[in-house]
């Protein structure tokens, strides 16, 4: 039985910001292996899945001797003689095991991390790459990148209230070329920010650290960095915001306190709007909290139709939150976060719940990486269309956009770069067209 799985080993490994974390690997009976990282996010949602950590004083409280012992104990035992490419199956058995609905016995980072990498050794064994095993033959597009300039919020000493301020080029021709672009804002940002004083290092997702005196200052410089890199704002490149703003909220309302605003929903999406009329914004994320469903549909009824609403801790990568959101006219994009779930299967069935709405979906890294690239495949291999990662620096962020490299190079002559169409419809239908 060549796909059995015959061992699973859990490692503690360290991720990009020097704290443990787990790593996965499983070995079948025909010889292959399958390995994978689990990542952490800083500004978690409530309703996520649940990180293990030991706590205590060892490592500030971060360590994952649990989570480890708990792959290489009952997660190894349960798993041992089952066929790994029952990946559904398989993240059943691991959801029982646990016996919670958020993993918060063996640890969502622990389950991520076995979850992942039985999906690799499935992919091994067949001697495919994970994105053309997840494909199956159906084409599938190389997914429009969404890449940070500045880093704010939980990433950077919540320098700005906002937590990420990114570009995106829906009409570049290629992914490629898309990264050209990118490389040439990222560094025109860091120009301005060096000449005006403003430039504090990189964040936490390898974007610039900024200084500035408001939210808005914070996009005219991008603004300004867009024209710098002698690229088009509005054009050939747009802003896409991640606020966070589960991190704002202040009682029922929220504070930010950058700006010296304390806001009620409806003004808090009110600012938003604003900065998306002056600014060529095309996407924002999380522009209300967590379980602000009243502030979500306002935002999204307000700009859905040009803008697109991701839900990320609003979301949590669950399908019933999904489901809800879009019965409430919340939102028309998921954010997708393996490690939200806690598996692969439950991932994918929110990202399925989000298209079978129409919605527009993109695949996820966490600010806590590592040198994994499993999202990459998994933004391919799902035809997802939007991938974010972070920054356009620092080798845990790097690794996973130059594997979209290697992907497109491995398509050949059927690569085919999403662009705008994976936006939302009228989102993408509202880009204006190229002027050569
Ligand atoms: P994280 O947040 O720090 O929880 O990974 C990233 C995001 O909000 O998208
Ligand atoms: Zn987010």
């Amino acid at each position: 039985m060549k796909h059995e799985i015959a061992t699973v080993r859990g490692r503690q490994i360290w991720d990009s910001r020097g704290r443990p974390t787990v790593e996965a690997e499983i070995t079948l009976a025909g010889g292959a292996t399958g390995r994978a990282c689990a990542p952490a996010g800083a500004s978690r949602g409530a309703h996520e899945a649940i990180d293990l950590r030991d706590g205590g004083d060892r490592f500030g409280g971060f360590g994952v001797d649990r989570a480890v012992a708990a792959v290489n104990g009952e997660v190894a035992h349960a798993l041992a003689g089952r066929d790994v490419r029952d990946q559904a199956g398989l993240d059943a058995v691991l959801a029982g095991l646990d016996g919670t609905p958020n993993f918060a016995r063996l640890g969502a980072n622990a389950a991520v991390a076995v979850s992942l990498a039985a999906l690799h050794a499935a992919a091994a064994a067949k001697g495919r790459p994970l994105w053309r095993h997840l494909a199956e033959g159906r084409p599938v597009r190389i997914p429009l990148p969404e890449v940070q300039i500045f880093g704010g919020g939980a990433h950077a000493g919540r320098r700005t209230d906002v937590q990420d301020f990114m570009v995106m080029c829906p009409r570049a021709p290629t992914v490629r070329r898309a990264f050209e672009i990118t490389a040439d804002v990222y560094r025109a940002a860091g120009a301005i920010m060096e000449q005006t004083g403003r430039l504090a290092g990189v964040a936490d997702e390898g974007g610039w650290w900024p200084m500035f005196a408001s939210n808005e200052e914070a996009l005219e410089t991008l603004a300004q960095a867009i024209d710098r890199s002698g690229h088009r704002a509005g054009e050939d490149v747009f802003i896409s915001l991640d606020v966070a703003a589960n991190e704002l909220a202040h009682g029922d309302g929220y504070r930010l306190p950058l700006d010296g605003a304390e806001l009620t929903s409806e003004a808090m999406v009110e600012r938003v709007a604003g900065w998306a009329a002056r600014f060529p914004i095309l996407s924002i994320e999380d522009p209300v909290g967590q379980d602000d469903t009243a502030g979500m549909a306002l935002a999204t009824e307000r700009l859905g139709e040009r803008v697109q609403i991701i839900g990320d801790d609003f979301l949590v990568t669950n399908a019933e939150r999904v489901r809800r959101a879009a019965d409430a006219g919340a939102c028309n994009a998921v954010l997708v976060k393996v490690n939200q779930a806690g598996t692969v299967t439950k991932a994918k069935a929110a990202l399925d719940a989000a298209r079978a709405l129409g919605w527009a979906a993109i695949v996820s890294a966490r600010s806590g990486e590592t040198e994994d690239v499993s999202i990459t495949h998994l933004s391919v291999g799902w035809d997802a269309g939007q991938l974010k990662v972070g920054s356009f620096t620092r080798s845990e962020r790097m690794a996973k956009w130059n594997e979209l490299l290697r992907i497109e190079e491995q398509m050949g002559d059927d690569a085919v770069y999403a662009g705008a169409g994976a936006l939302p419809a009228s989102v993408g239908r509202g880009i204006p067209e190229r002027q050569e």
